[in-house]
């Protein structure tokens, strides 16, 4: 969704915004804009609909100047993506420009008052109600400093914001302000950098502040100060990054995605290292150590999630009841949040969530934790806010995931499910050192399987995405252990290629989506062979005799899958339980192949965000 940046120093402002916003780029889109303070001390800007790259010939042309600006892509909420809609927005002299990231929810009253008294608006957008209520503030009287007004315009604020602000009376400042989404601020040798999230400052410097709910910030070159929005000055930890700019490039790969499905073998061992020990069969997670007690005693464990990172909590339903023998309920972090839910002391709650900044993850967290619940969180990005406000939680370390469609990190998700119900399950007394010592040795090939898979069916897989790149509509069938990873091929398919797809538990087909099915209809069923494998059979013998044409991926001992099959992925056998993270594999490929076939813009497909911000 929409990307801050900011930058202040010595540099050409222009060149850092722009680099800054290509960085955000894998966020999702529709327009872009940077704001300077130029060496004459005016705000000057440029913004419009479209990629970065458009604003960045747009500046060749008639360029900006300045060593202080800000700058946004914008994610269209209030008003269609167009040029005045873009951001930056000025205030009604012009003397101050804001970038914003959220939703401003009561923006409707303070822009009637504000016309009421006289302001001109431009745009259909909530954000720019901030700079005119700023500026409104301020000129009302001559004891009231600029970041007093920014307080308390803020103060009448209802909703959310990430905010960056200059003022062309400021010439060496950036206001910058966070209340439920993300900002922090990189710090540099006489300079600083604004961000939403740590890929445009990485190149420049690996010390960042975060910005907490109901903070400000005032930046100059040298220096900043961070304060409350009641003025009580703050003294905050610097924190070091640990992501490399090797990790958010595409080192040779034409996509982000096709790099971060190929770098799955790896970042599942750096998921699993120095958390898991095969010779003695034991896991150990650091971060939840502390609360395993509260663990081992609960009740049940509520898991809530969106999109992908859903899908694994689904996984991680079969992987607690069945190795663990823990309850489980699954949520949608949206619906959880909103249904007076039965939680509370006793209870956990298990957030899962790649960016550790999904809106509806975030407050269904908040939620169980004002109820009681002890919060727990699976997050990829460290010092993200899920990261931050959870009682404990375990990383997946699969490195920054730049590509809107997830991948890499639903393996590592589903690793660290794995990993804690095998934790759990040894604690509780359900699984003696001889099984721990099974299931962790086979963990420990899981790596070298996924690398076999991407060698070995690479190709395999690009042929039968050519035979069926127009096919309008796909059915992914799966049971137990693979019935999520049905529901996240379709997911996959659909946000990438944009065909029609959908993932159903194989035996449900016969109530329903069973007539959808003819001799055009791709059937993909993921029949890894396990406990349902005479089941899974049967369902697919249902599809043939409606003549589907059948894609399954398969283990190598099941004549019988082969036989029935139109087309067959074979991949390695493993335990049940660790099976979605092979058979996910070949689905990415598909998917990437298709939607590459079908000319769609992979890593930012449209209408979509990597990081979901608004509820
Ligand atoms: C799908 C996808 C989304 C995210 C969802 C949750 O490929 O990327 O469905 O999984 O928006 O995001 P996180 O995991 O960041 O909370």
């Amino acid at each position: 969704m929409c990307g801050i940046v900011g930058y202040i120093g010595s540099r050409d402002a222009s060149t850092v915004l722009i680099k800054g916003l290509k960085r955000l780029e894998y966020r999702g889109y529709d327009s872009a804009g940077i704001a300077l303070i130029n060496g004459e001390l005016e705000l000057d800007y440029r913004k419009g609909k479209g990629k970065v790259s458009n604003l960045e010939r747009a500046l060749r042309k008639d360029s900006l100047i300045g060593t202080l600006g800000i700058g946004h892509t914008r994610w269209a909420t209030h008003g269609e993506p167009n040029d005045i809609n873009s951001h930056p927005h000025l205030s009604e002299s012009g003397n101050i420009a804001v970038v914003h990231n959220g939703i401003i929810e009561n923006y409707n009253t303070l822009k009637k008052k504000l016309i009421e008294r006289g302001r001109v608006f431009q745009s259909q957008t909530d954000t720019e109600v901030i700079g005119h209520l700023i500026e409104e503030i301020y000129l009302a009287s001559p004891d009231i400093t600029f970041e007093h007004a920014i307080r308390l315009a803020l103060k009448q604020i209802v909703g959310t914001y990430g905010l960056a602000i200059i003022n062309k009376e400021f010439p060496d400042t950036i206001f910058i302000a966070r209340k439920g989404s993300p900002l922090l601020l990189g710090i540099g040798e006489e300079e600083m950098f604004i961000a939403s999230d740590a890929s445009p400052v990485v190149e420049y410097t690996n010390k960042v502040v975060y910005l907490d709910d109901g903070e400000i910030a005032i930046v100059n070159r040298n220096s900043y100060k961070v304060k409350t929005i009641d003025d009580v000055p703050l003294t905050k930890e610097v924190h070091e990054l640990a992501i490399s700019l090797d990790a958010i490039e595409k080192a040779g790969y034409p996509h982000f995605m096709l790099k971060e499905i190929f770098e799955q073998p790896r970042s599942i061992a750096d998921c699993m290292r120095g958390r898991i020990n095969p010779e003695n069969g034991t896991v150990l997670l650091g971060g939840i150590e502390d609360v395993m007690d509260e663990l081992v005693n609960a009740r049940r464990i509520t898991i809530a999630a969106c999109g992908t990172s859903w899908h694994s909590a689904l996984v991680g339903e079969y992987l607690f009841e069945q190795l663990a023998k823990t309850p489980v309920e699954v949520e949608y972090a949206s619906e959880f949040r909103y249904r007076d839910p039965l939680i509370g002391k006793g209870d956990v709650l298990l957030v899962i969530s790649q960016s550790g900044e999904t809106a509806d993850t975030l407050a269904a967290m908040r939620e169980a934790r004002k109820r009681g619940a002890l919060v727990l969180g699976i997050c990829n990005v460290v010092g993200s806010t899920i990261a931050r406000e959870t009682d404990a939680g375990v990383f997946t370390h699969a490195g920054p995931e730049i590509g809107v469609a997830s991948t890499k990190a639903f393996t590592a998700q589903v690793v660290v499910l794995i990993m804690m119900a095998l934790e759990l399950g040894q604690r509780k007394g359900i699984l003696n050192r001889k099984k721990m010592k099974e299931y962790i040795r086979e963990l420990s090939k899981i790596p070298s399987k996924v690398e076999y898979i991407l060698e070995h069916n690479d190709q395999e897989i690009r042929k039968m995405a050519s035979l069926f790149t127009y096919a309008p509509n796909f059915l992914y069938l799966g049971r137990s252990y693979n019935f999520p990873v049905a529901l996240e091929g379709a997911l996959k398919l659909k946000e990438i290629s944009y065909i029609h797809a959908e993932g159903y538990p194989a035996a449900e087909m016969k109530h329903g989506p069973i007539a959808l099915i003819d001799e055009m209809m791709p059937v993909v069923v993921i029949a890894a062979t396990d406990h349902t494998n005479d089941k899974m059979i049967s369902n697919i013998e249902e599809v043939k005799a409606r003549k589907g044409r059948i894609i399954s991926i398969m283990n190598d001992d099941n004549p019988e899958v082969k036989k029935l099959s139109e087309f067959c992925i074979s991949i390695p056998s493993t335990s049940d339980c660790f099976s979605p993270v092979l058979t996910v594999i070949p689905l990415q490929l598909l998917s990437y192949y298709i939607a590459v076939n079908r000319g769609c813009n992979v890593d930012q497909p449209r209408n979509l965000a990597k990081s979901v911000t608004v509820e």
